[in-house]
């Protein structure tokens, strides 16, 4: 634990190695890494290594009670994987409650020893890790909200770095400082973080070249402003001008918000100051601040075209692999819905209900042991069914008036995938609430991005427009508010695999799933037994 001050509150939080945000990991494609986790604090606590492929190495995930029991106080955890087929920019994060407020953290993964980047060399990395602070406490915020079915209280600040900057109260000492020189080229590896919010990004004056999204490289693209969901991860290129000494910039981050529930819309920022010469340290203040100009909150129309344009670079170095035939069509509805509340109980969602989330209406019950064991060992019995729906359980127009009964089904309920299926999965967004962008994520594997719309799905007409040649690569992706995605991806890592919504809240209300991708007949292809540190719940 740790005594942090923000906007002139001091709280006590969880960090690793006292650090807040975490400390950073850097490796190189193709290492192994073995990362061994004390709890010294009174929370359970796991750690997940979010993007990276875990190929048989499911035990190191880290989603509590999906792939192992939490640590508790005293115990310790080695993680231990090898990064394959991957790098970029990836993030390190607790997957318990809602720990992972402070408790994350850069992964960066470096090509090969003697393997260049498909773009120029730059001259300085930096990560920019975008978070969420709240001056209570987070674990209160979310367990009264539970009990009470009602909505968290929303964010005092979103952070850069952990620094909410200049723009909020007794703030201005915690801005982030970003010091560059002219004329040169920087990686930023731009996190995001934050707990609820999809963030847009901008930074004055400077135009920005996306290079990678989620540890893929993609086709380079310029833009001012850049759109980013909780659990993805942007690389893009600054190139700095050739301004006068001590000019300075600012960087900005606000939410893309297309909910009902309110969210802080408040703007965190850093600062970009340019420096030359040290003969010429003399501060100058002829050179004003300059603002980005970024988004309104719910600018749904850059958010399409923004993500339009990430495209894989599917070239013969870095080919997209996108599975060409299908095994198995999911459909899911994916959305907000509602749950009875208990007799003798108020509850503060509409009409006296809890609010809920849910995946094809089952909104997840989340186990008190770990599905990988139970799965592994073949204990089943008593804590997941095998029965969850391929289908919505009930057809409407999910873009349109919602039907009468709106409350889901609840139950830890899996899909079983033989190795090696090859799985096409289309997510619709549901307005039984209202219609909200719901940032999807999916451990253990990449997937392709081969379609979006708006509106209904129409499974006779849209999939001629899928795309198939250069589709984005990456592990989380934004279901459109009121609209649908398409993926696919291959089955070919052994494990239970979770999905979710990663705006934290709607994973506390149920919008996850799991995947059971049963073991090959390959030595290649068997998840190997559990290390004999794996915690006991
Ligand atoms: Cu970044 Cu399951 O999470």
């Amino acid at each position: 634990m740790q005594n942090v001050t923000r906007l002139c509150q001091t709280k006590n939080i969880v960090t690793v190695n006292g650090k807040f945000p975490g400390p950073r990991i850097i490796a190189r494609e193709g290492d192994r890494l073995v990362i061994k986790v004390v709890n010294n604090v009174q929370h359970n606590v796991t750690i997940h290594w979010h993007g990276v492929r875990q190929l048989r190495s499911g035990w190191a995930d880290g989603p509590a009670y999906i792939t192992q029991c939490p640590i508790q106080r005293g115990q310790s955890y080695v993680y231990n994987f090898t990064i394959t087929g991957q790098r970029g920019t990836l993030f390190w994060h607790a997957h318990i409650s809602w720990l992972r407020v402070t408790l994350y953290g850069p992964i960066v993964i470096l090509p090969k020893k003697g393997v260049a980047y498909p773009f120029p060399q730059p001259f300085k990395e930096v990560p920019i890790l975008f978070g969420e602070w709240w001056k209570a406490d987070t674990e209160k915020i979310i367990n009264q909200a539970l009990q009470t079915g009602g909505p968290p209280n929303i964010s005092d600040a979103y952070t850069i770095n952990g620094l909410p900057g200049l723009l909020y109260n007794c703030s201005a000492k915690d801005t982030f400082k970003l010091k560059v020189k002219p004329g040169k080229t920087y990686l930023l590896r731009v996190v995001n973080a934050a707990l609820n919010d999809e963030l847009f990004f901008s930074i004055a004056n400077h135009n920005l070249t996306v290079v990678e999204v989620d540890a893929v490289y993609v086709k380079p693209f310029n833009t001012n402003i850049i759109l980013i969901t909780p659990g993805q991860t942007t690389n893009i290129l600054l190139k700095t001008k050739h301004f006068h000494p001590n000019a300075t910039f600012l960087m900005s981050a606000r939410p893309y918000a297309t909910g009902p529930a309110s969210f802080d819309n408040s703007t965190t920022t850093g600062i970009l100051e340019y420096h030359q010469h040290s003969n010429n340290t003399k501060k100058s203040n002829k050179f004003p601040l300059l603002k980005p100009k970024l988004p309104i909150f719910n600018d749904t129309t850059f958010a399409t075209s923004f993500v339009k344009k990430i495209r894989s670079l599917a070239n013969a170095k870095f080919p997209a692999n996108v599975p060409k035939k299908v095994d198995k069509q999911f459909f899911f509805t994916v959305g907000l819905g509602l749950n009875p509340c208990p007799k003798n109980q108020t509850c503060q969602g509409p009409n006296n209900t809890k609010l809920a989330a849910s995946v094809n209406n089952v909104s997840f019950v989340q186990p008190n042991v770990a599905l990988l064991q139970s799965h592994y060992f073949n204990q089943s019995k008593g804590v997941y069914t095998t029965d969850f729906p391929v289908n919505p359980p009930f057809k409407f127009n999910y873009t349109g008036n919602p039907p009468n009964n709106t409350f889901v089904t609840s139950g830890t309920k899996v899909v079983v995938l033989p190795f090696n299926t090859s799985v096409e999965l289309v997510m619709q967004d549901t307005s039984i609430i209202s219609a909200e962008s719901h940032p999807l994520h999916l451990h253990g594997f990449n997937f392709f991005v081969v379609g979006q719309g708006f509106g209904n799905y129409n499974s006779s007409k849209d999939p001629a427009n899928f795309n198939f040649v250069d589709p984005a690569e990456r592990n989380t992706v934004g279901v459109p508010s009121g609209g649908w995605v398409a993926i696919r991806f291959l089955a070919d890592n052994p494990g239970v695999w979770f999905m979710h919504c990663h705006l934290e809240v709607h994973t506390s209300w149920g919008l996850k799933m799991v995947w059971m991708v049963n073991d090959g007949k390959g030595p290649k292809q068997k998840l190997p037994p559990p290390p004999a540190d794996l915690p006991k719940c």
